[in-house]
């Protein structure tokens, strides 16, 4: 790949900022010339330790003036959607953080949006699809390996030492069902290769009281039914001591596959007086550090070279739509169906 995709990120917080070293070092073919957020100080960590010479305090800004050709959306979730449209409609290929859109109404603007310029490159980051286990789960599933996959259990956990930041993010995440369990609801519907119908949520602020007072909870548990019949069961927890746990185990009429059921950082384990202890991964992106990567590659190679990415904005709208209905569940005490 000779030619460079010029590249303006939006969004330089917790995760913009591992994105923007990505897109800076280590993705063939991208070259990262503008960056944009509502915070100098973060404008000026990318002028100063990736050279980043265009740096905007306004998305619009930047893509009146910046030179690009591709946009990298990692700002709050909820200005995304204004973000990819206006992306999309000025001639860029765009990448969007999960969720896609915390509303279906954007969801379905997006899909309009990206209907509407069919040769620009739209991807969402659904990380797991592009984690190598994750990934080799998927391969084996679609060579038969558990014959026919009908059960899902999937959970994302947090560390508890998060939980404040969490807590300051619920007005603009969408809440803990849009913002933690999207990736769980999203890869039951890529194993299960099936559509959710109807779901019913449960959950509490056990531990911090403050999730209680913004109408979001710190764990929650919710059942899915798919139109034919499969099933999956999704938990999410902000308040972990051990680690950032998230794991996935999907049945089938002739086997299991379990993926990442004990976090841990590396092969090492120690024995002693206490037992056995092994170090668990800390967070998201420690976990995840190896498909954050391969996804901006795929989008970068999808734009320079015309490869179509095997994902779709009507995956980002499922996610939000079944996100949309564990939250109403969750509030009303009903199961909803889609
Ligand atoms: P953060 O709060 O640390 O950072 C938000 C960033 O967005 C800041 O740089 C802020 O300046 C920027 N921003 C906000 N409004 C803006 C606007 N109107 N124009 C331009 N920039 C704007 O948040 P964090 O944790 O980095 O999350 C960012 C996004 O990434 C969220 O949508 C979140 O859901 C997603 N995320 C995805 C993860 C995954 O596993 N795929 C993990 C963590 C976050």
């Amino acid at each position: 790949m000779s030619k460079k995709l010029r590249l303006g990120i939006a969004g330089l917080g917790r995760l913009g900022r591992r994105h923007a070293e990505n897109l800076a070092w280590r993705v063939p073919g991208a070259n990262l010339v503008a960056a944009c957020s509502v915070l100098p100080e973060e404008l000026e960590w990318a002028q100063r330790e990736l050279q980043v010479p265009q740096t905007y305090g306004d998305y619009t800004r930047m893509l009146a003036e910046a030179e690009i050709d591709a946009v990298f959306i990692a700002s709050s979730s909820s200005v995304h959607a204004d973000q990819i449209i206006s992306g999309l409609d000025r001639g860029l290929h765009v990448f969007s953080e999960k969720p896609m859109g915390i509303s279906i109404d954007e969801c379905l603007a997006i899909e309009e949006a990206v209907a509407a310029h069919p040769d620009k490159v739209f991807m969402v980051g659904f990380v797991r699809r592009f984690d190598p286990s994750y990934r080799s789960a998927k391969k084996m599933i679609e060579a038969g390996a558990i014959g026919i996959p009908f059960l899902v259990r999937s959970q994302t956990v947090d560390l508890d030492e998060y939980a404040p930041f969490q807590v300051k993010f619920v007005p603009t995440s969408g809440g803990i069902f849009l913002d933690m369990n999207i990736h769980d609801i999203d890869i039951a519907r890529w194993y299960l290769s099936d559509e959710v119908r109807s779901v019913y949520a449960i959950g509490g602020s056990y531990v911090h009281s403050e999730f209680a007072e913004a109408k979001d909870a710190d764990n929650t548990c919710a059942l899915l039914k798919f139109a034919t019949g499969k099933m999956a069961v999704l938990s999410v927890s902000r308040t972990a001591f051990h680690g950032h746990d998230t794991h996935t185990e999907i049945t089938g009429s002739k086997g299991i596959i379990k993926i990442g059921m004990t976090p841990t950082r590396n092969r090492v384990e120690l024995f002693d007086a206490l037992g056995a202890h092994v170090e668990c991964v800390k967070d998201f992106y420690d976990r995840f550090s190896e498909g954050f990567l391969a996804e901006a590659r795929e989008f970068v190679e999808c734009a320079l070279t015309g490869k179509t990415p095997d994902m779709e904005a009507r995956d980002g709208t499922a996610a939000t739509r079944v996100g949309f209905a564990l939250t109403r569940s969750f509030h009303e005490g009903t199961i909803v169906t889609l």
